[in-house]
């Protein structure tokens, strides 16, 4: 191994200093979502620019902190912003945060984002369970050499979105009469947004959802043996399916519409999911 397992171990150490304790859930707060770390009980932020081994966050907009506390007695780690390729962070450096979360001792993921729609029968302001992903992002966090503390070289993906945890998800929209899409999120890198000729070929492979996040974080968290759920917002149709034009402000006023019912569900689903934690 390079000298990952030493920045690791500063980092946990770090971290502990500051008042970080064990969190039962994981949490990747996607665009709008951010400030849902902000109703934790006792919260505890460090930026990133702080943390050995991460890199400081660039996106305006994105608050770049980890944030322990508790909501409703289960402790909790949020990512407030996150990493994307597009701003030239490595996927090397996404697992690192990853891993981080995995050190400090969380045992499930729950990762959020903005996607573009593809299936034709979403509407943007729709919530989408992430059933299964595909990787077109050209890249994955596990290439160079493999972290044995985490997991296996050649990690198993056959079930990354936890079949388990899935039907935690239906439950909590149902009981919360949110209702609640399911489909395949697809990452490409960014920054464009797609072409339509992309989109298309796209739905062809089976796509439900396209975005600029999520798939580096979620082979992370799989190979370090979280169990994963995954909600997308769809912001948007994707390029060719709907508006005339994409743009970023479009994706932020959209997140913003549907904030309210995506935090009501995001914040349920990890309190269901710490408790039920196995
Ligand atoms: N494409 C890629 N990423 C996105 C989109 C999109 O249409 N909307 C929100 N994130």
């Amino acid at each position: 191994m390079d000298n990952t397992y030493k920045l690791l171990d500063e980092a946990v150490a770090l971290l502990r200093r500051r008042g970080f304790g064990q969190p039962r859930v994981a949490v990747i707060l996607g665009s709008g979502l951010g400030d849902l770390a902000d109703g934790l009980a006792a919260p505890v932020a460090v930026d990133y620019s702080e943390i050995p081994g991460f890199a400081p966050s660039t996106v305006p907009g994105h608050a770049g902190r980890l944030v322990f506390g508790a909501w409703e007695g289960v402790s909790v780690v949020a990512m407030q912003g996150r990493y994307h390729g597009y701003e030239g962070y490595s996927q090397r450096q996404i697992a690192f945060a990853l891993w981080t979360l995995a050190a400090l001792g969380a045992k499930s993921l729950l990762v959020t984002n903005a996607a573009g729609g593809l299936n034709p029968e979403f509407r943007p302001g729709d919530l989408m369970l992430i059933a299964d992903h595909i990787n077109f992002t050209g890249g994955n966090p596990l290439i160079g050499p493999n972290p044995q503390r985490f997991g296996p070289r050649f990690p198993d993906l056959s079930r990354a979105y936890s079949p388990r945890l899935r039907e935690i998800a239906r439950e909590t929209a149902r009981e919360l009469g949110i209702p609640l899409r399911e489909g395949v999120y697809l990452a490409v890198t960014g920054p464009c947004y797609e072409t339509p000729a992309e989109i298309r070929s796209f739905r062809r492979l089976g796509a439900d959802a396209v975005g600029m996040s999520t798939v580096p974080e979620v082979i992370a968290a799989v190979h370090a043996g979280l169990e994963v759920a995954g909600i997308s917002c769809i912001t948007n149709m994707a390029a060719g399916m709907g508006a005339e034009k994409l743009s970023h402000e479009e994706v932020i006023e959209a997140a913003a519409r549907v904030k309210s019912k995506f935090a009501a569900l995001a914040a349920r689903l990890i309190v269901r999911i710490g408790r039920d934690a196995k």
